[in-house]
């Protein structure tokens, strides 16, 4: 039996004064369960996130949580723009970090993809009347409304947004906030030269494209205090020429390292549609990026797209120097997933489950002593 230590993806990591028991985190996955007021109605959103908790991972990511109505990604989509939204959320938060893993918050603005931006019956706006904004007038898809260009005045108060619902996180137990800078959102949209035309501060070059999204992390690591987590989710790359790509990136991840980013979560694509590789589809400069911008920029990175096996994680880890791996899939199809992991690295794993926990003191219920009666019976 090998200890934690010997295997990267079971040695705790620590950062700020947040403890993860091990480098599995779960990727944020939306839902849509809650009500059209963004609140999580169900158990759907315990039971989910419990599951991944109690599954054995270090860090359970939920979300995407909108930080504003008009920012839905889909009527039904988590928010966390006013206080009723607190209790339920609260709730998980609370599971979450009773297991032993680590509660994580993604923050969203959808921009041009709010999901009431499809053309349904021909109408320019939500069903509450808000408008769609984007970093300029340009549609994702042919199907899909044309934005308004944001204003100065929808820049800052997204901004606002962000920092108010990263608060309520906070102050309802989340430990990581993750700002969604990616797959085509709003801030994505003014990171890219693709879908920037502006002539303003916010457009044009780099610094100018990058003014947004610097200006949010800023604003949320101030208001958040010192020891939380602040992570920024990005598209590495847009798979697209003259698009957003690694070495952008890498110069945005210095600057919000400097801002007091702790982890940037290297996802892909999602900003054109029609091309052909995004998060879910992800070609090898995804997982690879991790190790490029932890280098280049001396920021702690998490890998993620496609990583189902134990040792490929592992070796991931290995390999890209990323501090932590994101699952998505694989942990949907098995949320104890961590547990076959240590098993598979020969690792005792992880410590809390509700099993394990009712077994305490019984010799049959710790897991080295149930692997050597397995091989007993084998030998029989
Ligand atoms: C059901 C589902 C919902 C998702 N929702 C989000 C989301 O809200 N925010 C986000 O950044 N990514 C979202 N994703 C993408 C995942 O976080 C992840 O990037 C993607 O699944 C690739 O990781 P994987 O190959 O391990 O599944 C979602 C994926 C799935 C399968």
């Amino acid at each position: 039996m090998l200890s934690g230590v010997q295997s990267l993806l079971f040695t705790p990591l620590t950062i700020r004064s947040v403890t993860f028991r091990n480098r599995i985190a779960v990727s944020p996955m939306s839902q849509f369960g809650a009500t059209d007021n963004g609140v999580a109605a169900n158990d759907w959103d315990l039971v989910t996130a419990g599951a991944y908790a109690k599954g054995g991972a270090g860090l359970v990511m939920v979300g995407g949580v909108t930080v504003c109505r008009a920012g839905r990604h889909n009527p039904h989509a988590l928010g966390l723009w006013c206080d009723e939204q607190r209790p339920e959320l609260a709730r998980v938060a609370r599971f979450v970090a009773k297991q032993g893993a680590v509660p994580g918050v993604q923050l969203l603005h959808a921009g041009r993809k709010c999901k009431e931006a499809i053309v349904a019956d021909g109408r320019a706006a939500g069903d509450d009347g808000h408008e769609f904004i984007a970093a300029s007038a340009i549609p994702f898809a042919a199907d899909y409304m044309c934005p308004l260009e944001a204003s100065v005045e929808d820049i800052e108060a997204v901004c606002r947004a962000h920092v108010e619902a990263a608060v309520r996180a906070v102050d309802i137990g989340f430990k990581v906030i993750e700002l969604h800078f990616a797959h085509g959102y709003l801030v994505h949209t003014f990171l890219s030269a693709l879908t920037n035309s502006r002539t303003d501060l916010y457009g044009g070059s780099l610094d100018n494209r990058m003014r947004f999204a610097l200006s949010i992390a800023c604003a949320v690591r101030q208001a958040i205090g010192d020891h939380i987590v602040l992570a920024v989710r990005v598209s590495v790359t847009d798979y697209c020429p003259d698009g957003w790509d690694v070495k952008q990136t890498v110069v945005l991840a210095k600057r919000l390292k400097a801002l007091g980013v702790d982890l940037i979560d290297c996802s892909s694509g999602g900003l054109v549609s029609g091309a052909g590789n995004s998060s879910m589809n992800p070609t090898a400069i995804q997982i690879e990026s991790a190790g490029i911008i932890q280098r280049e920029a001396g920021v702690a990175t998490a890998a993620h797209g496609l990583i189902v096996d134990p040792h490929q994680a592992e070796h991931v880890l290995t390999r890209t120097g990323a501090a932590l791996v994101i699952m998505g899939r694989a942990l949907i199809n098995n949320p104890n997933w961590p547990y076959m992991a240590a098993d598979a690295l020969g690792v005792e794993g992880p410590a809390v489950n509700g099993m394990f926990k009712v077994a305490a003191g019984k010799p049959w219920g710790t897991r080295s002593h149930w692997r050597k009666q397995v091989a007993d019976l084998q030998q029989q």
